[in-house]
């Protein structure tokens, strides 16, 4: 038999990510060779890091917290959809180039639409947070063409920024948390920030929410997340967490590396159990 190709998730930290139960699930159902590490890098050794798993014949990396915006200066060639973003979470080594891709945000849509029977057209949609998280999801989004998103974060500058960056693909604009507008009550509120991961909880806009407000957090755990709880105490019937969008951008990314598309609904099902 062959040796396995070698793929692999960096970050940091990394330990908590089950990105490498959901691509070993993805190779045995789909019957790839590949095998797949984590690998916790700090921000001063990413580029070594990166150049070194290269040129020990690595075939693709993903990419997550806090690297996925510094890794872009890293890709000889950026998809479309990173270059919008201004981030990356799929790295491809092919002929000695690296390819960088970011899966987030259709990772997230499909998610939406498919799994939970979203359309997000016309919809009003509130994200929480301004970073690497945000930027993934700001363009897909907004090609499914809701009636408006509205970026609140902490620092307003961060908010305005993403605002402005995304105001040529639709309607977009960017509020501190204190001034959200309640004019329009929220169809889909998604939680971008890293608090929760952080063990802290955000003042949360409460007069967003109404009870059929679909709240969604990218983040994702055993037990209810801090914004998942919050959400439900503000009366909102649906509240998920980001467990369909891990496997749908995983997928998305071993389908770029291996050209072969896993069937989700198993793996999504055996993770929830299992986690
Ligand atoms: P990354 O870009 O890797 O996602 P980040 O730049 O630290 O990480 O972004 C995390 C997001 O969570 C930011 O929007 C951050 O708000 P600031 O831009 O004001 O820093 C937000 N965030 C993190 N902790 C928060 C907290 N306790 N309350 C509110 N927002 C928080």
């Amino acid at each position: 038999m062959t040796a396995p190709d070698r793929y692999g998730v960096m970050g940091y930290p990394v330990s908590h990510s089950r990105s490498p139960v959901i691509h070993r699930l993805f190779a045995l159902q789909t019957d790839q060779n590949i095998e797949y590490e984590l690998l916790q890098v700090s921000p001063d050794k990413l580029e070594a890091a990166v150049r070194q798993f290269q040129r020990a014949g690595g075939k693709g990396l993903n990419i997550t917290v806090p690297h996925k915006s510094e890794v872009v200066k890293l890709c000889d060639h950026l998809s479309e959809r990173a270059a919008t973003a201004g981030a990356v979470n799929t790295l491809s080594f092919r002929e000695g180039e690296i390819r960088g891709d970011n899966t987030d945000g259709i990772g997230l849509l499909r998610d939406l639409t498919l799994n939970q029977g979203l359309a997000i057209e016309n919809m009003n949609i509130l994200i929480l947070g301004a970073g690497g998280a945000t930027r993934g999801i700001v363009g897909p989004l907004l090609e499914m063409r809701p009636a408006s998103l509205c970026i609140a974060n902490r620092t307003l500058d961060k908010a305005k920024a993403l605002a402005e960056h995304f105001r040529r693909f639709g309607s977009v604009s960017a509020c501190p948390f204190s001034r959200i507008p309640d004019s329009n009550r929220y169809d889909l509120i998604i939680n971008a920030t890293s608090a929760g991961f952080k063990g802290e909880t955000p003042p949360y806009p409460s007069a967003a929410v109404s009870p059929d407000t679909f709240c969604y957090d990218l983040s994702y755990g055993q037990s209810p997340s801090p914004f998942s709880l919050w959400a439900r105490e503000q009366g909102a019937e649906k509240s998920v967490m980001g467990w369909g969008m891990l496997v749908e951008q995983a997928a998305e990314s071993f389908f770029i590396w291996r050209g072969v598309r896993p069937d989700t609904a198993p793996i999504l099902k055996q993770l929830k159990i299992t986690a």
